[in-house]
């Protein structure tokens, strides 16, 4: 049978990903109702984090856990393969052992290593190129708010990061409007460009931030050095005209929402006026990691779709 790696957005059907959206939307629909149930039973998760991580680690944690499988914690400073041993052959070995594997890594090209040389399913907890598991918890919590994302805006501010490509792989496959204001030296990779424009998207990259969210139905940023990352080489002033504050929200629709995959930092990327107002939708958006979390663990181990 063929592995069901969550890799990334755009070697997936968008069937197979609205179907792990519905499942997380039907889990967490039953969870609030008090209704347990334990499909993953038995089963474990590996998780490799070369990374830190608050909202992968826990949501990944708790929602195997409330599917009845469990977690196994790895780091590179406990582990060989962070002193030597191949990821290939830590790939190999972990197989015997666990059900699945997530790995958060800088580095892109051993997540795709690791997945060729799994015998279990590898998922995608953020690399240096994307991050695809907070992409369908951001497209949950945008319908939750304002309906249908096919055919919405979404404005993107800032940095043509890891985040932004996964915006651009969301947008083509659930049929919606992205449109990024960045500074030229941090545009989005050429290569994401250019696969979305083969199949249609409708992406307009640009610099100018007031154009970008005029009349979007969503505004999105991110933290525009990464918290673990203590070189900025200026980059933080190359971007604050970037901020998202309540002057630039007033260029979208009435109704935008606003959202971060969090972490955030206060008055760089984004203001507390904005993040903490009433268009702001990241707490909804972080407590979504957990139930899409799930919907990505019930897919990847074949558990019984609801
Ligand atoms: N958004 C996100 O991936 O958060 P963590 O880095 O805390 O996992």
């Amino acid at each position: 049978m063929t592995l069901r790696h969550f890799l990334d957005l755009d070697v997936l059907s968008p069937t197979v990903l609205r179907g792990i959206l519905d499942d997380a939307t039907a889990r967490k629909r039953r969870m609030k109702l008090g209704q347990h149930e334990a499909p993953l039973a038995g089963k474990a998760l590996a998780l490799i984090f070369e990374k830190p991580s608050t909202r992968t680690r826990v949501s990944f944690e708790v929602g195997m856990r409330q599917l009845g499988g469990h977690t196994v914690m790895l780091s590179p400073v406990d582990m060989h393969l962070g002193r030597g041993e191949s990821i290939a052959d830590t790939a190999r070995v972990l197989s015997r052992y666990v059900d699945a594997i997530m790995i958060r890594t800088q580095d892109h090209a051993k997540l795709l290593d690791l997945a060729a040389h799994a015998t279990v399913p590898v998922i995608n907890g953020l690399t240096d190129r994307t991050h695809p598991c907070q992409l369908l918890a951001d497209v949950m919590t945008f319908e939750e708010h304002r309906g249908p994302i096919r055919g919405k805006r979404v404005a993107w501010a800032g940095d043509g990061n890891n985040m932004a490509a996964s915006w651009i792989h969301a947008a083509v496959q659930f049929g919606f409007e992205l449109q990024i204001a960045c500074a030229d030296a941090y545009r989005p990779s050429q290569a994401i460009l250019d696969w979305a424009a083969e199949r249609q998207g409708r992406i307009v990259v640009g610099d100018d931030v007031r154009a970008a969210v005029r009349d979007a139905d969503c505004v999105v940023t991110d933290t525009w050095v990464s918290m673990s990352d203590t070189r900025t080489d200026g980059k933080r002033e190359l971007l604050e005209p970037y901020r998202i504050d309540a002057g630039i929200m007033a260029l979208a629709r009435p109704d935008a929402i606003f959202m971060h995959c969090l972490p955030a930092y206060r008055e760089q990327e984004v203001t507390s006026e904005v993040i903490d107002g009433p268009r702001s939708a990241v707490w909804d958006e972080a407590e979504n990691r957990l139930h899409a979390q799930k919907g990505i663990l019930a897919w990847c181990l074949g558990a019984p779709t609801t």
